[in-house]
């Protein structure tokens, strides 16, 4: 099963990028992975369908889990999720912001339906993104969204549809042996080229969010910023690093599941007996992962007897700013030089993250934003693992010599990767202009081209 599925996989992507190759994009092969071309935004679509996956309930004396229906917006990944990184890696800074109290969950709902013609066009361009992707695999769509001319190569797969993207078939930093039932995954690679972008559709937004802004003293829009990390101070608010060496210091180890979370020492490399600041370095196939500074008391649900268990960021509508870079150690071997920054659903280290105990087998949710695929390589591809799995082709260069910003913006629409200007700061507050222009698929931002890439998870 396992090994028809990278076969097929590796016929869909030579077939996906044979059509790209038509329209100038140039795909080449490496490690098994496909790399299609270099972008600035990638925008996963599609999450919120209902489904299931199995939650752990017990692990003593065996495994146990029970049926955990999800739906609604960014579902399952509205649920917790932590943050995890391996090196080769400097983490300069990390900022994760939500929605301001004052814009509570009910109350953004109810915005979206009382916006002003900029929201307008921006909610309709959504509508019509989605139905132009479910147009037939294969067809190139062009179209006018909101005054731009857009081109993409539909390779949305749905049902029983084929493709696979050999990314999801690779290795992923938690995936388990034998998990190779994922049905099918939609590998969509839409590369998104904006001519002549009207000034009167992208000024809409932020024109609309700037009235907002003056009218009101704190802006209501804003986010707020929960948690950050900067290297340069050593400080960290907000949140915790852990790390999967538990046993010794902290945590547990037991010959069923290994080592449980544990506290992270500053380099990463080993626990520590309470929470410390991370130096912000981690050297290949060092770990460490960030949780909320919120320590699980009885209200995570089952966590792992004897682990060391916080909280992850919770809610349909979350962004993650990260500045950081991945050197080349110039290191080979298994999971060596291969950085990487993802997310998981935090019930998986909080149980099982590198033992057969946890949700992801059954599709809770692992996000990869930037994920370097073989040792040494310059390229990051990102990729949704999950019920309905799937991952672009196009990629991020690796940041292998100078530390870039990126975000990674999740809200009922989906996922938005972003690379960042140098100059964005990781303030205490989020514009919603700032927002509105990340969860944008348009490719247009501040005057600038943005060379976006979208994908539309299957059905
Ligand atoms: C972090 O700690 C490791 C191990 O002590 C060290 O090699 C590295 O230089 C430190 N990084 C920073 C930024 O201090």
């Amino acid at each position: 099963m396992r090994y028809n599925l990278v076969a097929s996989a590796l016929v869909a992507a030579s077939m996906m990028c044979g059509v790209l190759a038509q329209s100038g994009a140039d795909c080449a092969e490496s490690g098994g992975n496909w790399y299609c071309q270099a972008v600035q935004k990638i925008a996963y679509s599609g999450f919120g369908k209902s489904g299931q996956y199995k939650k752990v309930t017990n692990m003593y004396p065996s495994c146990q889990q029970s049926d955990q229906s999800y739906s609604g917006p960014l579902s399952p990944f509205d649920e917790e999720v932590s943050m995890h990184f391996r090196g080769p890696m400097v983490i300069n800074q990390v900022a994760v912001y939500t929605p301001s109290s004052s814009s509570s969950k009910a109350k953004a709902r109810r915005t979206v339906h009382e916006r002003r013609h900029g929201h307008a066009g921006f909610h309709k361009r959504n509508k019509e993104i989605r139905e132009m992707q479910e147009r037939q695999i294969g067809a190139t769509v062009t179209a006018t969204i909101n005054g731009e001319t857009v081109h993409w190569i539909n390779e949305y797969g749905g049902p029983g549809g084929s493709p696979s993207t050999s990314a999801a078939a690779a290795s992923t930093p938690s995936s388990a042996a034998g998990s190779g039932d994922a049905g099918f995954i939609g590998a969509a690679v839409d590369s998104v080229e904006a001519a002549a972008a009207p000034t009167t559709s992208s000024s809409a937004d932020s024109a609309t969010s700037s009235s907002s802004t003056a009218s009101t003293p704190v802006a209501s829009g804003d986010w707020v910023r929960s948690a950050y990390y900067k290297q340069d101070s050593q400080t960290a608010q907000g949140m915790v690093f852990l790390n999967n060496m538990g046993g010794s210091a902290s945590g547990v180890f037991d010959n069923t599941y290994g080592n449980s979370l544990a506290y992270a020492s500053p380099d990463g490399s080993s626990a520590a007996s309470s929470p410390q600041v991370s130096n912000g370095t981690l050297d290949s196939n060092k770990e460490v992962i960030i949780f909320s500074d919120q320590k699980c008391n009885g209200d995570c649900g089952y966590v792992r007897d004897g682990t060391v268990a916080y909280h992850g960021f919770d809610g349909a509508e979350k962004l993650f700013l990260f500045e950081f870079s991945m050197p080349d150690d110039g290191t080979t071997g298994w999971n060596m030089n291969m950085p990487s920054g993802w997310f998981l659903n935090a019930q998986i280290p909080r149980t099982a993250q590198y033992a057969s105990c946890s949700c992801w087998e059954s599709g809770c949710g692992e996000f990869d934003w930037c994920e370097v695929l073989d040792s040494g390589n310059t390229k990051c591809k990102s990729t949704w693992h999950g019920n309905t799995p799937g991952g672009s082709s196009d990629y991020f260069d690796r940041p292998t010599s100078a530390p870039i910003k990126m975000a990674v913006l999740m809200t009922p629409s989906g996922i938005n990767v972003q690379k960042l200007d140098d100059s964005q700061d990781f303030g205490t507050s989020m514009s919603k202009a700032t927002i509105n222009q990340l969860s944008s698929t348009s490719s247009e931002s501040d005057g600038e081209k943005l060379l976006t890439t979208l994908f539309a998870l299957g059905s």
